[in-house]
Order: C-alpha cells, then structure tokens, then sequence
C-alpha cells in the first residue's frame, strides 16, 4: 500500500471532514475469481483472491443514533441517516442500486441490527472512505465497501463477530438492502483471504481452505484486464440466470445444482428434457456442474505444485461462461482470445460477466507481450484500451 492511500491519507480525510480523530483505520480488498463462476448461490465451489487494491474506512462510533456517511471518491458532502430509520423499502440512503454509494454501508448497518447483533442507538458512527478498487470492473469494489464498514463496526462495538459471518451479514445487506441478489463469494473474500494464497471456498457451508498461490515462485503472473466496459443487461441477466439454476434444482428435485454430480449430469439433462425444460436452462445446469468439476480440477493441480496446468482448465472456463452460461461479451471474448494468441497459458472472465474484468494467466517473461498483444487487438476492434494490472494474491479485512 502507497503513502497516496494508507492510514496517514484518509486520517487527515477523516479529520478533515468531521473535524476529529478517528477510533481507527481499517481496509477490505476487491478480489478476482479464479475459477468458479456462478457457481456460489448453487451452493458449489469458488475460488477467489483477495486484490491489494482496497476500500479504507476511517470510523469513530457515536451514541447518539446517528450514522454518517462520507466518501473522499465520489463528489458530494456527508449523507447522514438515522440508524433506527434504516429499512430496505425505503431504501436508506436512496438505495444502493436506486441511487448511490452510501446504501451499502448504511445496509450493513441495518443489516447489524436487523440480526440483533446491534441494538438500541448502536451503529451510529461517523464514517470516511477511499478506494482503489477499481468500480464497475467486477472486482467487487462493493463487497470491499461493505465488509470495510462491517468490519469496522465490529471492532469499534466489540462485536466478536467471525470474518465469516461479517461476510453473511454483508451479503445479507447487498440482497435484501440495496437489491442485488448476489451470492455469497465476494463478501467471503474481501473478509477471508490471506496474503499469497487463493480462497477454495465451499458456498454452501462456508467450508474454507487457504490454498498456497505462488505465481512468482513459478515464475509466472496473473493478469487482470479490466475491460472498462459494463453492459446493461448485466443486472437483469444475474437474476435471470440465478432464477434458472434454481428452477433447474426444483426440477431435479435437489437442494441445489451443487447436488447434481458431475458423473449423473448427462442423466440430469436427459431428465430436465423429459420434463420439458427448455434448451438455454440445461445449458445453464451444464456450466453449473462442470465448473464445480473445473474448481475441483485447479485445486488438484495446485496441490500437485503444477500452477502453470491450471492455464486450460482457466480457458474452458471461458467458453462454459460464453456458450453455456452466455455471460461473456465482446470485449471478454476479445481478451481470451487475443491473449491466449499472443502465448498466455490460459485467460477467462471472471467476476458476474457482461463486461468487467478478464484473468490471463502467463508465463512472467511473455506478460508485456501477452498484455500488448490484448491492448492492440482493442484498438483494433475500436475499443478503449483496456487498464492491465498483475493480480496479487493479498490479505484480506484488517485494522490497519
Ligand atoms: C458476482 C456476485 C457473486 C458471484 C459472481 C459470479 O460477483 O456478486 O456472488 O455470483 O458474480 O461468480
């Protein structure tokens, strides 16, 4: 973390602001996937990292009630709320998705209350924040703002809540406050992950494992390609595809797609054709099943020591997002196969799709060329030059 955005910055932010010292400092980071999309709200497998770019929160509490809201990244003075005014019709802060930054953190306070975990005038407190996570990538720069404010408020109020359950709580708050019917993944991540490893992350029961990822010690690199495109479509395409799945395991008469195996999915298909399911939904049940398989897949090479094996797997689980899942787009396309082109190991979306952010995966000697190679198959194709960075694996929520 730089001098431009550590502890000394958004102290003097803070202050600024509401005219006194914070009670503390604290950072949650954005993430990447690196396999495993889509796959959480069916209860299966994810396996994120945590990014070094993070959401800071200075914070200090109040007794009186009252929460206010500051970001030194979006223009506009402080929102200040009535902790015990906070529902999800009204939408608190004008809701997250109806109109600004200040629903998440204010929906992670509703969301503290409404589990009873704060009561009474608690929850009031005065809050500033900066990011680098970059918005609108799909790299979870809400997750980031979310688990930033809970974590904080759990230090500040002693809640002696577990990184896990600031991150159900987070969720809890994106799903029922702001009203964006997300899983579970990127909360867990922003809360769980640790600096030089990759989350295995089993959404159903939360079951974690820190899975060492030491590109530089095989002498390779994660590329992130933030694509700097975000279709529209994106949001209603989420609700939809979840719906499907979910429509899918009702069908099938299982808890969730996680339950299907992936030695019974040509038998699952065949049954959701006899019932008359259409098409697209079985397709969607395919990429379900056979991405939990790819996670399985990568967390046995990596066991094995073999990260550079994992580049294939990656790539299949590109084209599963595009034909089965039909989540990818243009530029997503453009990405993997101009990167793959230029000798990368392996490249795919990652993140809820539609644009966004794309992981390339390379050999460190071949990253300038792999990432000039995508820059200029853009400008060729018209697009804006994408924004390329190395994913670092790094740590998750803390007080700094
Ligand atoms: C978004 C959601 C996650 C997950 C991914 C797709 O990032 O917030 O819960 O569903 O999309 O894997």
């Amino acid at each position: 973390m730089t001098d431009e955005h550590g502890p000394g910055r958004i102290t003097a932010g803070f202050r600024e602001v509401y005219g006194s010292e914070p009670g503390g400092v604290w950072a949650a980071p954005g993430r990447v996937n690196l396999i495993g999309e889509h796959t959480d709200y069916n209860d299966g497998f994810v396996m994120p990292l945590a990014l070094p770019h993070t959401c800071l929160a200075a914070a200090s509490p109040r007794t009186d009630g009252v929460l206010r809201l500051h970001s030194g990244d979006v223009p506009g003075g402080v929102v200040e709320l009535r902790v015990e005014d906070l529902s999800p019709v009204a939408g608190g802060a004008g809701g997250g998705d109806r109109g600004g930054w200040a629903a998440y953190p204010a929906g992670v306070v509703w969301a503290l209350r409404e589990a009873g975990v704060l009561t009474g005038a608690d929850g009031g407190a005065e809050l500033h924040f900066e990011s680098t996570v970059p918005t609108g990538a799909g790299l979870s720069s809400s997750a980031a703002l979310e688990v930033v404010t809970a974590t904080a408020l759990n230090d500040l109020y002693g809640l002696g809540l577990t990184p896990a359950r600031i991150a159900r709580l987070c969720q809890r708050a994106e799903n029922a406050f702001v009203g964006v019917p997300c899983g579970i993944m990127d909360q867990m991540a922003s809360a769980c992950c640790t600096e030089g490893h990759a989350l295995f992350l089993d959404a159903r029961d939360l079951a974690q494992r820190q899975v060492p990822f030491d590109l530089a010690a095989e002498g390779l690199r994660l590329l992130v390609v933030d694509t700097r495109v975000k279709h529209e479509l994106g949001d209603g395409a989420y609700a939809s595809r979840r719906a499907a799945c979910e429509a899918a395991a009702r069908a099938l008469g299982v808890r969730a797609l996680r339950d299907v195996p992936f030695e019974g999915l040509e038998a699952a298909l065949a049954e959701l054709e006899r019932l008359g399911c259409d098409a697209a939904t079985r397709r969607r049940v395919r990429h379900v099943v056979t991405e939990d398989r790819r996670v399985e897949e990568v967390i046995e090479r990596l066991d094995a020591g073999d990260t550079r094996s994992i580049g294939p797997v990656l790539t299949a689980g590109h084209a599963s997002c595009r034909d089965d899942f039909e989540i990818s787009c243009e530029e997503l396309d453009l990405v993997v196969e101009s990167g793959c082109a230029a000798g990368a190991l392996g490249a795919r979306m990652t993140g809820g799709g539609f644009g966004g952010s794309a992981i390339v995966l390379v050999a460190e000697g071949d990253a300038e060329a792999v990432s000039k190679a995508v820059t200029v198959a853009f400008g060729a194709a018209g697009h804006r030059p994408p924004r390329i960075f190395p994913a670092v694996p790094s740590s998750g929520a803390r007080r700094l």
